[in-house]
């Protein structure tokens, strides 16, 4: 078997494209991947000795470059590709509707051509819109209110129309607030635990109180795989964590195991335009096909930490740069 992977350096697709190597040993893995800020070669440090893996530097919306990832042909494509930092969207909405819609259509464009058996797009709890109470479950109503989030809802509503229209085999999940190693340090929880690792404050949007569903990286990687295999084409799955915390409540538990103070290190700052409050989602569907996340928040918050802790080499040359520059533009007004 060979499976294309696209956007394999980025923080989830690396995460899966080592979990595949590891425990499907049957499966080669071509990743296609365009080396923006976001896709970092590191990721994946090591694994180009294997010689099931092979590399393509190239942009989903591009179909020569899918054309030629795709090679004499792959059994699957998962599509982590994406542009995913909603304060991003706010700032320039354009690249997410290229990558997040456009590059989804020329996947999916060519997975019809090609006849390639499986299509997963990697989609968002996000589409859901704000879930003032209880959880959304796959067949709600999709309402995206950040540019983000509304260019993740159509891609992943396209793979869905492919599916209606053309009996394309599709895919979606629709993945909760992710955490753990490699994660560009730009998203709450490795940005805030750099920082305090620097001895900054750390800035809380608005309030702190909005509720997101936390998921350790490995256990969103393996509901991916799961779904992958065991799925039913045409079905969207919900992959959540269970295990929903206030901004504030996270912010405590890395500030006090980062060893500083609420009161010299955080900083409430103006909250995000259309902040969506809270997302809860009903994974019963997946968990109905045997899967379910395996590491408690308490266990994945602490290796994460330690993680970045030891990982100093990874994530300082990131946080110079390109990123100074959008960390002026997102925080310096606020
Ligand atoms: O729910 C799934 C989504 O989770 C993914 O689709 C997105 O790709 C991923 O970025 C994440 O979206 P969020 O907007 O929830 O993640 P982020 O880490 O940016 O923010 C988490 C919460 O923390 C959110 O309520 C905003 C808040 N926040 C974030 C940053 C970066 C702050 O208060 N201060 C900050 O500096």
């Amino acid at each position: 078997m060979r499976w294309l992977v696209t956007g394999g350096l980025g923080f989830i697709g690396s995460n899966f494209v080592r979990l595949v190597l590891r425990e499907r040993p049957g499966v080669e893995v071509v990743n296609l991947d365009a080396m923006t800020y976001a896709g970092n070669p590191a990721n994946l440090a090591g694994v180009e000795e294997d010689g099931r893996y092979r590399f393509v530097k190239g942009d989903i919306c591009d179909p020569a470059a899918v054309k030629e990832a795709i090679g004499n042909g792959v059994d699957a494509i998962v599509n982590f590709a994406a542009e995913t930092h909603v304060d991003r969207s706010i700032l320039d909405p354009e690249a997410f509707l290229r990558t997040d819609i456009l590059g989804t259509h020329v996947l999916l464009e060519a997975v019809r051509e090609r006849g390639i058996a499986r299509f997963l797009q990697v989609s968002t709890d996000e589409v859901y819109g704000h879930v003032a109470e209880g959880d959304s479950s796959e067949t709600d109503a999709l309402h995206p209110r950040s540019p983000y989030s509304a260019s993740k809802a159509g891609g992943d509503l396209q793979a869905l129309a492919y599916h209606t229209t053309f009996a394309t085999p599709v895919l979606v999940t629709r993945g909760s607030n992710t955490y753990g190693p490699y994660q560009y340090p730009e998203k709450l929880i490795p940005l805030f635990v750099t920082n305090l690792i620097d001895d900054r404050e750390v800035p809380v949007y608005g309030d702190g109180l909005q509720i997101r569903d936390w998921i350790y990286v490995d256990d969103h990687a393996r509901g991916i795989l799961h779904t992958l295999e065991r799925g039913e084409p045409g079905n969207v799955y919900n992959v959540g964590g269970g295990n929903p915390r206030t901004n504030m409540e996270i912010t405590r538990l890395l500030v006090e195991d980062c060893g500083r103070s609420m009161e010299t290190h955080v900083k409430h700052v103006a909250d995000r335009p259309g902040h969506d409050r809270r997302y809860s989602v009903n994974c019963a569907k997946l968990r109905g096909l045997g899967w379910q996340p395996l590491t408690p928040f308490e266990e994945g918050i602490v290796a994460t930490i330690a993680w970045y802790r030891a990982n100093e080499a990874w994530w300082r040359p990131l946080k110079s740069g390109e990123f100074l520059e959008y960390y002026k533009r997102q925080y310096a007004h606020r």
